[in-house]
């Protein structure tokens, strides 16, 4: 007999990318969230069960138990200093980079620089690493707007195409990580539900592209 398991994931980019590799394995949401108003989707398989919740919101569903998997992007997963998860396999989907990134001709100043990013945790660190003093300011979105609007002198930001930092001006300058997805699990879940998740693990991992 197998057991229940929940798979935590986000809307958008990272349900667009996870839907082929679980079709690969055999797994088939019976509704498309994106229409629907239903946070749980059940899937063909009885016993797995998608719930759909906001992108940083996956690595406290999946730390506290109250999904057993997940699918979360490694800056949600380091921004949110989260260790108390296992994290098995990189499904090398919605791949970018965290970069520092300034309006062009105009480098960042001597001094304490203002740097504006949703990622307050990994700008801190890194720039604490190299040395460097800044203010760093909290944004929720649109981080691209606030060289131009004078609200700061820089931004740390994800970049993939490049085609935003562009279309505002920016350049960037300095990379800090290497993102993709990874599946996440639960350390409880993982011992009460070993012989599933490391079987959905494995199928996963051979499908990885
Ligand atoms: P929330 O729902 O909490 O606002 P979000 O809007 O950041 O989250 P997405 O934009 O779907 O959610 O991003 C989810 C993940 O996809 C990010 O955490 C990151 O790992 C990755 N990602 C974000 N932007 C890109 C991009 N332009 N190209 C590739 N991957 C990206
Ligand atoms: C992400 C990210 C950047 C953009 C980078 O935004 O926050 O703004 O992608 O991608 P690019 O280098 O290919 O232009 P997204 O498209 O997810 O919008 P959102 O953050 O408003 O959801």
């Amino acid at each position: 007999m197998s057991s229940e398991l929940t798979l935590a994931l986000s809307k958008g980019r990272i349900y667009k990318d996870t839907l082929p590799l679980l079709a690969k394995v055999g797994i088939e949401p019976t509704e498309d969230p994106e229409r629907s108003r239903k946070l749980i989707i059940p899937t063909n398989r009885k016993e797995i069960n998608l719930m759909v919740i906001r992108a940083t919101d996956v690595p406290t569903f999946v730390e506290l138990g109250a999904a057993d998997i997940g699918v979360a992007g490694k800056d949600v997963l380091m921004e949110a200093e989260c260790d108390n998860l296992y994290e098995p396999l990189d499904l090398k989907i919605a791949r970018c980079r965290l970069m520092v990134a300034i309006p062009k001709d105009k480098p960042l100043p001597q001094g304490r620089a203002r740097i504006a990013t949703k990622y307050i945790n990994l700008t801190r660190r890194y720039f604490a690493e190299k040395g460097q003093q800044v203010e760093v300011i909290k944004l929720y979105g649109s981080m691209e707007l606030a060289p131009l609007a004078g609200l700061a002198d820089g931004i740390v930001d994800l970049v993939d195409t490049g085609n935003t930092l562009k279309a505002n001006g920016l350049v960037p300058t300095e990379e800090i990580i290497e993102i993709s997805s990874r599946l996440v699990v639960n350390k409880a879940s993982m011992k009460m539900k070993a012989a599933t998740i490391k079987q959905l693990v494995n199928e996963l991992a051979a499908v990885v592209g």
